[in-house]
């Protein structure tokens, strides 16, 4: 990777088409006369998009109100700020900002820009109207120093794998005037995820969410893999509801009112009224998870050492496993989740045994002395197997992680994660596996294993299941076992 595209990837930066920006300065009502007096922060303006237009817009607006060049300048130098950390981009941001100025006769502007990093900045509230696109950086990506110091200095940042542009929601909120408005494209990660509550809590609490416009699946920046949504903050609010927009193709259109109150403690599942409707009635009953365990399938973490697609029966105790000589006891069938109609017949090392009521990893000695394939495979796979980030505790031939070990041998239902026009949901006896997807056991009720297959193929839980799954490519949606176990069943 080149320096230039390496710091452009540390740094975040993705810029903004031009139609966004519009869409942007148009829905906080960045235009006519009443720009002249408001002064606008972009705390991380890259190549200009969004400063390019709101000097235009000014420019203009001050020529319809009548403004000579030297009033049109003081203006712009008092009400256009903004900041940028990239030196590079710093300085030619500057450059085409001056020629643009220049186009209208406007010259030697002493631009109230910096370089500088605006999470260092101060907490002053000095602006009507903060607007832009921030970086979008996982916090886990990010040097260790900086991350302590954001977990230090933001409280919407205090909890979980949250990301630096929440970072740049509580500072630019901050810098808001008293009546002053927000609108930032970010990532959607915000809605659901459950580290960023607190954030979640304080727009709702503090009424202001005043516009949210959903992209869905739809993606605004090529070649980056984020699904987007613009959120428009306003503080001082009379309303106590907002527009919820919903745009697949990048023209939105209002679909719904919703009241900021009835999100505090809870996850942003914005929607149409037949979306809420059903997701509330849905809600109303009980829920699966009370019948059934619903857990994501086995985890090995190098599922080529354990997983084999191809294995010959050589003789009643033994067979090719990946090529090499296996005892059959140690293998069970198994069942890919997101690929269950290929047809292959795959087995998996499953090197545990039932003590009591557990399952636990055969001890070394005995797989040593009982199963001398197997542990001669496992051990030429070794040096790679420690270098998982496996569990606490987990022995080096053990699954990385311990998720269904248990409840793994009952007759179950697997359930593909990844949801387009249908729910793909098989049943297996109680001795297959399965990985890469979701099983569901049941508990202790009497409800045949049948009729949830049935209930799962549903076009209510389909609809259900694809308005609170998570966007993905081709509008498809994947789904999560909390969403599995909370679908209310009937009767
Ligand atoms: C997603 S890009 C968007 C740029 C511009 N706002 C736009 O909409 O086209 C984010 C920008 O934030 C800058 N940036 C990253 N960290 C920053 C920080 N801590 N302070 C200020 N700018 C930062 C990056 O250099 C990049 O130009």
């Amino acid at each position: 990777m080149e320096i230039s595209d390496r710091i452009a990837k540390n740094l975040g930066q993705v810029f903004t088409p031009p139609a966004i920006v519009n869409l942007m300065l148009d829905s906080i009502g960045y235009s006519g006369p009443d720009i002249l007096c408001k002064r606008v922060l972009e705390p991380s303006f890259g190549d200009g998009a969004f400063l390019e237009e709101i000097v235009k817009r000014y420019i203009l607006s001050a020529q319809k109100e009548g403004w000579n060049e030297e009033r049109t300048k003081r203006g712009i130098e008092n009400c256009v700020c903004g900041v940028e950390i990239d030196d590079r981009l710093f300085q030619t941001t500057i450059a085409s900002l001056d020629r643009l100025a220049i186009s209208f006769g406007i010259g030697g502007i002493s631009w109230k820009l910096e370089n500088k990093d605006f999470l260092l900045s101060e907490r002053k509230k000095e602006y009507q109207i903060v607007v832009g696109n921030p970086p979008y950086i996982r916090l886990h990506h990010l040097r260790k120093e900086t991350r302590d110091r954001l977990r230090a200095r933001f409280k919407f940042c205090k909890r979980g794998t949250t990301d630096i542009y929440i970072a740049f929601f509580e500072l630019g909120l901050s810098m808001l005037s008293k009546d002053g408005v927000l609108a930032y494209i970010t990532p959607n990660t915000f809605m659901k995820n459950t580290s960023n509550q607190t954030f979640r809590d304080y727009i709702s609490a503090n009424n202001l969410m005043s516009m949210f416009i959903d992209f869905g699946s739809y993606r605004i920046f090529e070649n980056v893999n984020t699904y987007n949504c613009i959120s428009i903050l306003q503080r001082d609010r009379t309303s106590n509801s907002f527009s919820y927009h919903r745009s697949l193709s990048g023209k939105p259109k209002c679909t719904n009112v919703l009241r900021c109150q009835d999100y505090i403690g809870r996850k942003f599942i914005f929607g149409d009224k037949e979306e809420l409707r059903l997701l509330s009635k849905v809600q109303s009953r009980k829920p699966l998870g009370l019948i059934a365990n619903v857990q994501y399938g086995l985890c090995t973490q190098r599922d080529d050492v354990y997983i084999s697609h191809s294995v010959e029966d050589t003789d009643r105790d033994y067979c090719l496993f990946n090529g090499q000589k296996m005892e059959r006891a140690i293998l069970r069938p198994i069942v890919k989740g997101s690929r269950m109609k290929d047809g292959k017949k795959r087995r998996i090392i499953f090197p545990y045994r039932k003590v009591g009521n557990r399952w636990t990893a055969i001890p070394e000695s005995k797989m040593r002395r009982d199963y001398p394939y197997l542990y001669n495979y496992l051990l030429s796979h070794k040096d790679s197997l420690l270098k998982r980030d496996a569990d606490k505790g987990v022995l080096w031939y053990e699954f990385g992680r311990s998720q269904s070990i248990q409840t793994i041998h009952k007759k179950k239902l697997i359930i593909d994660q990844i949801v387009n026009g249908k729910v793909n949901v098989c049943q297996v006896d109680s001795d297959t596996m399965a990985y890469s997807g979701i099983i569901l056991t049941l508990k202790w009720d009497k409800t045949p294993l049948h009729d949830i297959k049935e209930m799962l193929g549903t076009d209510e839980f389909l609809k259900y299941a694809r308005f609170l799954g998570k966007d993905m490519q081709n509008d498809y949606k994947t789904i999560t076992t909390s969403i599995i176990r909370q679908y209310g069943i009937r009767g």
